[in-house]
């Protein structure tokens, strides 16, 4: 066997860096903030490979990317099944090269009714929003600290701070991706892989529009990829927007309960009577 040549090596890595784009794995690319984020990395010189259910719309949007001068590829998957999830970053990795950003963004929102509570439906929820990101976590991750760079986005929710009201399972899942994540931060420091949680309020998009209940500070899609796409650039640990809304979501945190339940239920109460 030919002897390992550190030179050789040296300088496939550098030319590596000055030839080869980054490479971006953004689930929920169809649709909403995963589409603009992708868009916009893309943008910034990413190669992005593009993850959700909807082939049709992932080859809509390379296309446009392509058109655009970037480069990207369609890796649908659903990011419930974990072999799909594998399966759609092998794909990437072989096309694109190794994942350098992993942005878990894919995911659902559905009312919990306590009334008709199914154990079922929650875990299905679970198994996007969740455990959707930690598949393909756990599939990048390795690499990354092989390579000992690379950064991890969650996109969470400012409903996974507290319990609200008809949102048992969304409000259950943000929570525990945001501490998930939260975790690996504190654990991958010095590893040169960084986690940022980007936690949004209301955003228009798809997610939101069927909503029937008020929907304070609402976002334009545009000002909210802004954002993120600042904490991206700037590895933030945790991004939180609009402010005045993820201020109230902190305060309630140590609201006394029956508080916070008067003021919490008050959006209760609107979404049971259809109210905009
Ligand atoms: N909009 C808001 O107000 C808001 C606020 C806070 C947080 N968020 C979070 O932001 C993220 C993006 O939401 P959005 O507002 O942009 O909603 P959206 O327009 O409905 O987009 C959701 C994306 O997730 C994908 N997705 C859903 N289930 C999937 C599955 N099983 N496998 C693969 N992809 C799946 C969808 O693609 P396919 O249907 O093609 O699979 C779509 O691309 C979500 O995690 C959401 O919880 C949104």
């Amino acid at each position: 066997m030919a002897p390992f040549r550190w030179e050789g090596a040296f300088f496939f890595a550098l030319s590596r860096s000055l030839t080869m784009s980054p490479v971006a794995f953004v689930t929920g690319a169809s649709s909403g903030l995963g589409r603009e984020l992708a868009r916009r990395l893309a943008g910034e010189g990413y190669a992005v490979a593009l993850a959700a259910r909807r082939e049709e719309r992932l080859r809509e949007l390379a296309a446009a990317i392509e058109d655009a001068g970037g480069r990207a590829l369609p890796c649908p998957c659903d990011v419930a099944d974990r072999a799909q999830v594998h399966d759609a970053v092998a794909r990437a990795e072989a096309e694109l090269g190794p994942v350098d950003l992993l942005v878990a963004n894919a995911g659902q929102s559905e009312m919990t009714e306590p009334h008709r509570l199914d154990a079922a439906e929650v875990e299905r929820l679970m198994r996007v929003n969740f455990f959707g990101a930690l598949y393909a976590v756990e599939r990048v991750l390795p690499g990354m600290l092989e390579r000992g760079r690379g950064h991890l986005v969650a996109v969470g929710s400012l409903a996974g701070y507290n319990g609200l009201p008809l949102t048992a399972a969304y409000s259950a899942s943000k929570g525990a991706l945001h501490n998930f994540f939260e975790s690996l931060r504190i654990d991958l420091r010095g590893t040169g892989v960084d986690v940022t949680v980007i936690t949004p309020g209301y955003v228009k998009t798809e997610l939101t529009e069927k909503n029937l209940h008020t929907m304070p500070f609402l976002l334009e899609l545009d000002e909210a990829v802004d954002r993120m796409m600042r904490a991206i650039r700037t590895r933030r640990r945790l991004a939180s927007f609009p402010r005045p809304l993820s201020t109230l979501v902190w305060w309630a945190q140590v609201f006394p309960a029956a508080l916070y339940d008067r003021i919490a239920a008050r959006q209760d109460r609107r979404k049971a009577h259809g109210q905009d």
